[in-house]
């Protein structure tokens, strides 16, 4: 096994660094393009200052230790093919999301340059420690925050294969020697000592199991005539919550009612009912899995472009029901948007849990061209 994960780090190193340029001299045009890049599909979660935790719990861009250590590949990677289960989906074309390789090459300079901040050059060599006494003290002070199976949620998913394949020995280690500044990722030095990290370190490790970025057959998504669903069913009747949010995409300070639930929705589906849903987060993550008979609708478009996906008109009375991850950020932005074109309070509403909690939840969802099981 040791052997297949060093080989797929090897291979992934290479694909990194062939012909990329790495070096942290971008100007003033291009410093502007990547600013631009990140207000658009970036800033919703990660914050416009970057210091993280705007929506969905995404991590600060701009610790030093993170950047310095995560330069290039751990960062390249995360953009490009994102981390599966979380609300960072994969931005590269290749995978169906907005960015060419040299947009996430871009953003990936700017993020080290905008702070300037310079990379470390770390340790190569594997971590020796103690994987079941690391084990243990993962449980006790690791898994509340980052989740019994390192699934996260409320801290990055450090069990996620794609992160761990990333993830050098030497760049676990020093995220629990250093923390993260401005983070609730404190540092874990004095707490365990060398040998108590090097065993979670250990710990983590044995929880690889070797992955490699996939490429993905990509779908075309519906076209205007397919979006409405059941065109001949009658009206859905939803019960709306209302939610006062501070959020930076808010428009008024309190919601007017426009969670429904989950359950709702599913029964909508099941009585044929005739409405529109929308998925809003980037269409990659649509390519991968969503909601039979979705419409891709990434939260990254332009406002103003907002209707080019020729969404019936206001007046044909057609409800229209957005999702994304876990739960709002993105679907409340394109819902604001929509209602900002005119698109009335009582046709337009948001999916209160988000799609990971509906996986979670058992509830139908399409990936390939056929139906499969909740979870994949
Ligand atoms: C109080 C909650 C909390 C606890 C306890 C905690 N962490 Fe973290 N951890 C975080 C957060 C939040 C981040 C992301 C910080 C950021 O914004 O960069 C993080 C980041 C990390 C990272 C970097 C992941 C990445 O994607 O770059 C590693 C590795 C990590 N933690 C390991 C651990 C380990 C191992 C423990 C136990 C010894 C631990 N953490 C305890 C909250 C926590
Ligand atoms: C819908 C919310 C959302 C959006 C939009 C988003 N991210 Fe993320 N991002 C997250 C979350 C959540 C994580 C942590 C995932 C995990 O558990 O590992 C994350 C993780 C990351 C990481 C890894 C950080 C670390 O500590 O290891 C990088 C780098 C990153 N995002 C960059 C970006 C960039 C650049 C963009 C825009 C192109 C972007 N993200 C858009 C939610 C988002």
């Amino acid at each position: 096994m040791k052997s297949i994960i060093a080989l797929a780090f090897l291979c992934l190193a290479s694909w990194v660094h062939g012909a990329q340029d790495w070096s942290l001299t971008l100007d003033d045009a291009q410093m502007a393009k990547a600013a631009g890049l990140f207000e658009q599909n970036c800033a919703l979660c990660h914050g416009a200052d970057r210091s993280g935790y705007a929506a969905d719990h995404a991590p600060s861009l701009k610790s030093p230790q993170l950047l310095s250590t995560g330069f290039p590949s751990h960062l390249f990677t995360a953009i490009g093919y994102g981390r599966k289960g979380t609300a960072m989906a994969a931005y590269s074309e290749e995978m169906g999301g907005p960015l060419a390789r040299e947009d996430i090459n871009l953003l990936t300079r700017w993020l080290l340059q905008v702070e300037g901040i310079e990379p470390l050059k770390l340790p190569g060599d594997a971590v020796e420690g103690d994987a079941v006494a690391g084990a243990q003290t993962y449980s006790a002070l690791c898994a509340n925050c980052h989740g019994d199976q390192g699934q996260g949620v409320y801290a990055p998913a450090i069990g996620d294969q794609s992160l761990l394949a990333n993830a050098s020995d030497a760049f676990l280690k020093y995220a629990l020697e250093h923390g993260r500044d401005g983070t609730p990722m404190g540092s874990y030095s004095k707490l365990l000592g060398e040998k108590g990290v090097n065993n979670v370190v250990a710990y983590l490790r044995s929880q690889a199991s070797g992955w490699a970025p996939e490429p993905v057959k990509l779908r075309a998504p519906p076209t205007p005539d397919q979006y409405v669903l059941n065109p001949e069913g009658d009206d859905p009747e939803f019960t709306v919550r209302v939610e006062f949010q501070e959020k930076r995409y808010k428009t008024d300070g309190l919601y007017e009612g426009r969670y429904v639930p989950a359950a709702e929705v599913v029964k909508a589906l099941e009585e044929k009912k005739r409405f529109i849903l929308l998925d809003t987060r980037p269409a990659s993550a649509w390519q991968r899995s969503h909601i039979p008979g979705a419409v891709p609708m990434p939260y990254y478009r332009d406002k103003d472009r907002a209707n080019d996906l020729q969404l019936p008109d206001p007046s044909e009375g057609v409800m229209i029901v957005a999702y994304c991850a876990c739960p709002h950020a993105a679907s409340d932005y394109v819902i604001n948007n929509l209602r900002a074109l005119g698109y009335p309070t009582e046709l337009t509403a948001v999916i209160d849990e988000g799609i990971l909690v509906w996986t979670a939840m058992g509830l139908p969802v399409v990936a390939g061209e056929k139906l499969v099981a909740a979870g994949n």
